[in-house]
């Protein structure tokens, strides 16, 4: 029997944030969610997370997770003060649970596995996960002997100079004996530097307990402050792109570049200096994207190219090309063929095949046919002031420069509208619609008297 516990109830106080601390993000995950997945191939047969301040943002981030158990934290007493409240919730169980910090969030499942297998094959009380930092500031350093028998944890703060001097540190992740520690918790007291009641008391208190020291300490970076949270998403945005470049992609410039984990690249794309990929994207094969782009949950079939632009919460299909300065808002369709060209902003429309919005244009609430050339500077006029009106325009039409199409609106297939006109009426198939006063020229009067 396994049960997972994730602490997430602390102040974060160092964050300085009015985000709880495990609702910070590094490549658009919290730090929560990315602990919660780290143990999913673990099949828990209890997973609980302990929350306590600000625990209603933090259930809602979760909230879509029906297998999570809340357990409340109520002052926030410290880590071992945390683990005391399973007490009333596990009861008898007979299994080890799994105590993780929630703010570990580069910890990988394989590691864990790991310390889970060792801490059964070697009948342990307890077991840790544990590494030698370069600058162990901050974080509790571990005693142990040669054989990784671990005799006590002293916090940073209870350490003296010598004991500082020690650079096996508690990576905040255990593995313990459910029915050893339950006794221990409830003699855990708060004569300490913070006055609080530390889970990492309960490990000289244990008979047997062990540690395993991870052999890549970026693992286990604990995320205090903004400082540690940047130090984090840069290794995780190294790593990504490592994982992708191994896959075949090519960047240009990959320290300018971030990409999130739910982004899933083709073949052969090409990721120019300055491109960012957030949230949920899906990247087709032979994709060249940026320099200076965003593009935030899309799907890109294969063979767009991207510069400079922006897209978002769109599809857009093959042999796109989509700028330099393009502005593609959510709910935009793009068929194969497109070109989106410069100064562009697109939203909530759908563009069949083969259709050119070139220049300085504003495409909004639009159904667009095959092959229409939208002139530059074509406006379509969607608001009303309190709703939105669709504008609908067939196939083969073309509007001329510096048009205002207001919608409601219909235009039929075939239709050419004039430059400089304001429609406000349906036009049929094939039709030439004008709408602009006769120009008038005359003569101008250069005689001085
Ligand atoms: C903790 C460890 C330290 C270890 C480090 C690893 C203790 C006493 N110290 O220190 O040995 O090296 O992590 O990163 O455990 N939390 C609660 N309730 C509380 C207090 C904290 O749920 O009352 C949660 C926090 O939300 C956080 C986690 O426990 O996710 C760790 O707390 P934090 O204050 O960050 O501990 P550290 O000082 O980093
Ligand atoms: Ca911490």
């Amino acid at each position: 029997m396994l049960a997972v516990a994730i602490l997430a109830a602390g102040k974060g106080t160092r964050m300085h944030s009015n985000i709880p601390k495990v609702l910070q993000k590094i490549a658009g995950t919290t730090l929560l969610e990315r602990v919660i997945n780290c143990c999913r191939g673990l099949s828990p047969d209890k997973s609980l997370v302990i929350v306590g301040h600000q625990s209603k943002q933090i259930k809602e981030s979760i909230s879509s997770m029906k297998d999570i158990e809340f357990v409340t934290q109520e002052p926030q007493n410290g880590t071992g003060h945390a683990v005391q409240q399973l007490l009333p919730i596990l009861k008898d169980f007979d299994g080890d649970i799994l105590v993780l910090n929630g703010d570990v969030p580069l910890l990988s499942s394989s590691t864990i596995l790991e310390l889970l297998s060792s801490h059964r094959s070697r009948k342990a009380d307890a077991s840790i996960l544990t590494a030698r930092l370069p600058v162990p500031d901050g974080y509790g350093r571990v005693f142990s002997d040669h054989e990784g028998n671990v005799d006590r944890i002293i916090e940073d703060r209870d350490c003296t100079k010598e004991e500082k001097k020690n650079n096996l540190t508690n990576a905040g992740v255990y593995c313990f004996k459910w029915k050893k520690v339950k006794d221990v918790l409830q003699k855990l007291t708060s004569n300490n530097a913070q006055n609080e009641i530390y889970l990492t008391d309960s490990i000289q208190k244990l008979r047997t307990v062990i540690q395993i020291e991870v052999s890549d300490s970026n693992e286990v970076n604990g995320v205090n402050d903004k400082q540690q949270l940047s130090t984090c998403e840069n290794l995780l945005q190294e790593r990504l792109r490592t994982y992708w470049m191994k896959k075949g992609v090519k960047f240009i410039s990959p320290n300018t570049s971030t990409i999130s984990d739910k982004t899933r690249f083709g073949k052969d794309v090409t990721i120019e200096p300055s491109t960012h990929l957030r949230g949920e994207n899906i990247i087709g094969d032979n994709c060249h994207l940026g320099p200076n782009s965003l593009i935030e949950d899309s799907e890109l079939k294969a063979n767009v190219s991207i510069l400079y632009s922006v897209v978002k919460d769109s599809v857009i299909h093959e042999n796109v090309q989509i700028g330099p300065f393009s502005h593609l808002r959510p709910g935009t369709n793009l068929m194969n063929d497109c070109k989106i060209g410069n100064f562009v902003e697109i939203k909530k429309s759908n563009l069949d095949e083969n259709t050119k919005v070139n220049h300085l244009s504003y495409i909004g609430d639009c159904d667009i046919g095959k092959a229409t050339n939208i002139g530059a500077g074509t406006i379509t006029a969607n608001y009303d002031g309190s709703k939105k009106h669709q504008t609908i325009i067939g196939k083969n039409c073309k509007t001329g420069a510096n048009s205002v199409l207001v919608a409601p609106l219909k235009v039929g297939d075939g239709v050419t509208i004039g430059a400089g006109s304001t429609i406000t009426q349906d036009i049929p198939n094939d039709s030439l619609a004008i709408e602009r006063s006769r120009q008038i020229t005359k003569k101008k009067n250069l005689s001085k008297d």
